[in-house]
């Protein structure tokens, strides 16, 4: 059982989604960690939470997030994908950040409660979901840099659309040649917030320079391919499918595992493999690279139709259009979260009644 406080006033919802994590629920939940253990959850209306400036958080960023969504079918089922997953994930990234990790059903339990409560504010257009950010971090007040004995879970709800303003349209990317997001041993495969602070200047660039994101290279040899911050990449290559290999550095992407699981339950295999920079751009020269598109939770699935690489752009497949099996993968996907497509793997959790 979840105390819930209700709201004095409930906001104006709006009459579409269409903007990303820009508005937010009237309700949101949040559970304290003191005297060693997790305190009882509360649901509450979403509002500023205090904090003094010398929390440990604003100094040290020890924290670690997730993205998940909750769609409303036809029948107006609530329907979340793969939460359990999330959660999950999310007590890995705990475990790097020495943050004790928040149980995954209790979480499941608070979130499942929230989205239940805020059912309404669920939007039901094409390519529109709630999008759901669990977040976890130390609030010690003192700045000794060491693992804090305070932190507060929260979990907002946001009405969203596409992640990108031109939504499925394609996106362009930069290759990443000065900075690097992770290393061996660092906090790359992992979701915290750290990494995220990190790709902001290399990112802020690309904007610059005319791209959407850039594709983030290992910091070892800054030869393969590993991410793109928001979204894991995939490339066919060859006519084969071709992601990097989760090696440490990478995300495990939900969404990826998704996409990985579909593709060959479709009988096209998938190869999760080192993959060389060179090949990548020899591909583009030459046309044996007919599509890349990211993966992600809040991307979905984001067609790439161009790449850049020291100043020189590369079109990949047709300019302006997703190709054939980045399509097909977005349609099965939201098919799947939307519930118009059965659910053959049990990725979707049903919220109420
Ligand atoms: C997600 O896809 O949910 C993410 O967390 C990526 C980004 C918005 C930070």
């Amino acid at each position: 059982m979840i105390d819930i406080i209700e709201c004095g006033r409930l906001k104006q919802k709006p009459e579409k989604a269409d903007s990303f994590g820009k508005v937010f629920t009237d309700y949101m939940y949040v559970r304290e960690y003191a005297d060693g253990k997790w305190g009882n959850g509360v649901i509450r209306p979403f509002d500023a939470i205090e904090l003094l400036p010398c929390s440990s958080v604003l100094h040290y960023g020890q924290a670690a997030f997730e993205g998940l969504k909750a769609y409303r079918d036809g029948r107006g089922t609530v329907r979340l994908f793969r939460a359990r997953d999330n959660f999950a994930r999310m007590r890995t990234s705990c475990d790097r950040l020495c943050i004790p990790p928040v149980d995954a059903d209790e979480a499941l339990d608070a979130l499942t409660a929230l989205v239940d409560l805020e059912r309404d504010w669920i939007p039901v257009e094409r390519g529109t979901s709630l999008y759901i950010r669990p977040f976890v971090f130390a609030s010690d007040e003192s700045l000794g840099v060491h693992a804090a004995h305070n932190y507060k879970f929260i979990i907002i709800l946001s009405p969203s659309g596409a992640y990108y303003s031109h939504g499925f349209a394609p996106v362009a990317l930069k290759v990443e040649r000065e900075y690097v997001r992770a290393s061996k041993g660092g906090t790359g495969a992992y979701k915290v917030v750290g990494n995220y602070a990190a790709s902001i200047k290399a990112g802020e660039l690309a904007v610059r320079d005319g791209y959407d994101q850039v594709l983030w290279l290992d910091g070892g040899e800054r030869k393969y391919v590993e991410e793109v911050g928001s979204m894991n990449i995939f490339f066919v290559l060859d006519g084969k499918v071709v992601t990097p290999a989760l090696n440490g550095t990478i995300l495990p992407g939900i969404t990826r595992d998704s996409c990985i699981k579909l593709l060959k339950a479709k009988g096209i295999p998938v190869e999760e493999r080192r993959v060389d920079i060179a090949e990548v751009l020899d591909g583009a020269k030459s046309g044996a690279l007919t599509e890349i598109f990211g993966t992600g939770t809040a991307a979905v699935i984001s067609p790439v139709d161009r790449l850049g690489d020291g100043g020189v752009d590369y079109t990949i497949g047709v300019r302006g259009k997703a190709g054939a099996i980045a399509g097909m993968l977005f349609d099965t996907l939201t098919g799947i979260q939307t519930g118009v497509i059965p659910d053959e793997f049990g990725w979707v959790v049903k919220v109420g009644k």
